[in-house]
């Protein structure tokens, strides 16, 4: 049995300690936010983050998550900068890609909170969107790094 502390909750599975945390949370518990895409730490998809940093949940086994806290799009706060900033600037198509590109956010503006441009497009270079989102993500990055800085940070 592993002991796993999600979004603020203990959560015990019986699984394979090799299991990719992706498959975990998906099929074990039940959280279908966090994306399966390429299962190769390629494209960012399945990103959720492990004590406030961005991991890519695909190259992960869970044994290796140990008392962590993992935090999904579920445990963002509802007024939480990105999220308020990812409504206000529609930055979503189709949606399958967002939960882990906004958690990649969350990771990247707690590292780089007042983000220039180049700085915006180097984070998120690496995250495959296919809808073609990163201009209105762009800009929903701006917005949340605003909101943050005016939340005192
Ligand atoms: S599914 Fe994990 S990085 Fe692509
Ligand atoms: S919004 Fe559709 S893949 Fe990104």
């Amino acid at each position: 049995m592993i002991t796993l502390q999600i979004n603020g909750i203990k959560k015990q599975v019986d699984v394979d300690s090799e299991t990719p945390l992706l498959w975990v949370l998906r099929d074990n518990l039940g959280i279908t936010s966090v994306k399966y895409t390429c299962g190769i730490a390629e494209c960012g998809i399945c990103t959720v983050l492990i004590d406030g940093e961005a991991v890519r949940s695909c190259a992960i086994p869970v044994k290796d998550v140990g008392a962590s806290e993992v935090t999904t799009v579920e445990g963002l706060t509802e007024n939480h900068p990105v999220k308020v900033a990812w409504i206000e600037k529609q930055v979503p198509q189709c949606g399958y890609c967002q939960p882990g590109i906004m958690l990649q956010t969350v990771d990247f503006l707690s590292r780089q909170p007042d983000p220039t441009d180049e700085q915006i497009d180097d984070a998120m270079d690496d995250v495959i969107c296919r809808c073609g989102s990163h201009p209105r993500l762009k800009n929903a990055i701006k917005m949340a790094a605003e909101i943050s800085s005016k939340q005192g940070g």
